[in-house]
């Protein structure tokens, strides 16, 4: 089975989420500094990347100095608008063109559109051919839940029904739409839809580790894993998850090396969104980090302290002299 990444045929693939307001253009080039082979964009409405709004357009980004594979994710419930979007997706440089038809939120399902698709699979099936026939060559994939609801489990049908209009590569989040993000993921349920496919499935949800990558791949005989919400804060996760799995060694970076990081992450982020909104949008990011550096004993615990002056800072210049000073006043807090 051939995976639509170029450069990822060799290995099992451990893919970063696609997560809205998390895995930005900073956030993924990070990843990608540290290793992760494909980065996908957070979702792109269709109809609003063709009245060429401004949001829609800055979520179309290739991360500068990008080498992965760089993947666009379109959301919608109209064909026409779906079609010309990945027209333009597709021109802008986009490797892959994935869609969503997962996401559980009610502004996107009370529109009809991410998992709302998956009560309806006819308009579901017409929306995919229109996003396969505006990709042009551009390979499409496909991201879904299990079904609406534990009575409708239709992710392998609609995984047979993508794969014949051309989907080359289907995800699977282990939860209905129903289930929102309560419970535990089912990989096992996954396994339906990876018997009856003939391209790679790639089983998502509650991966944080190698191990439980293991587990799910084994419950769902799935290709790959998709990592979400553990890779916040920690970019190279990817690439450490990876490495587990497929037999090569891994350093984690230390902790030097993860502030530069999040200060190359924030600077970039600035210079995209503004001042007010690029420091907001990386405060997540700062302190799940912080949290693994004193979970796992980077830092000691009476460190804590130091956290609401990192997640409080409102500009660069406050956010690199908040980690000078942890620097300075914590290098015995440092393990
Ligand atoms: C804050 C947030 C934003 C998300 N945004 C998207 C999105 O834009 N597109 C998408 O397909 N899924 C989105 N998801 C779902 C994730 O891609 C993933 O399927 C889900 O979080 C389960 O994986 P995890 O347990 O590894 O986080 C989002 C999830 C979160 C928590």
């Amino acid at each position: 089975m051939m995976l639509p990444y170029a450069n990822l045929q060799n290995d099992i693939p451990v893919l970063l989420a696609p997560m809205s307001g998390v895995t930005d253009a900073p956030f993924r080039k990070q990843a990608i500094r540290f290793g992760a082979k494909v980065a996908i964009t957070e979702m792109v409405a269709g109809e609003e990347l063709t009245q060429g709004h401004k949001e829609a357009e800055t979520r179309l980004t290739r991360p500068t100095a990008l080498n992965g594979c760089h993947v666009v994710q379109l959301v919608g419930r109209t064909a026409d608008p779906l079609r010309r979007a990945a027209h333009i997706a597709s021109e802008s440089g986009a490797d892959v063109i994935d869609i969503n038809m997962g996401c559980p939120s009610r502004r996107v399902t009370g529109g009809l559109s991410g998992s709302a698709l998956m009560r309806d699979l006819d308009h579901a099936e017409s929306l995919i051919a229109a996003v396969h026939e505006g990709a042009g060559k551009t390979p499409v994939t496909l991201k879904m839940r299990l079904g609406w609801d534990r009575e409708n489990l239709c992710a392998p049908e609609l995984t047979v029904r993508a794969q014949k209009i051309g989907v080359s590569l289907i995800t699977i989040h282990g939860r209905t739409r129903q289930d929102f993000y309560n419970g535990e993921a089912d990989w096992s349920a996954v396994r339906a839809s990876t018997r009856a496919a003939n391209v790679p499935v790639i089983v998502n949800g509650d991966i944080v580790d190698a191990a439980t990558a293991r587990e799910a791949l084994a419950r769902s005989e799935a290709k790959g894993v998709m990592i979400g919400r553990a890779a916040t804060g920690l970019p190279w996760l990817i690439d450490k998850v990876s490495s587990d799995l497929n037999g090569r060694p891994f350093a984690e970076p230390d902790l030097e090396t993860q502030i530069d990081s999040l200060l190359a992450q924030t600077a970039d982020s600035i210079a995209l969104y503004g001042n007010r909104v690029g420091i907001r949008v990386v405060r997540k990011h700062v302190s799940a980090a912080f949290d693994y550096w004193l979970q796992t004993g980077r830092l000691r615990s009476d460190a804590v302290s130091l956290k609401p002056v990192l997640c409080q800072a409102g500009s660069l210049e406050d956010l690199t002299s908040a980690f000078t000073n942890l620097r300075s006043q914590t290098l015995d807090m440092v393990a």
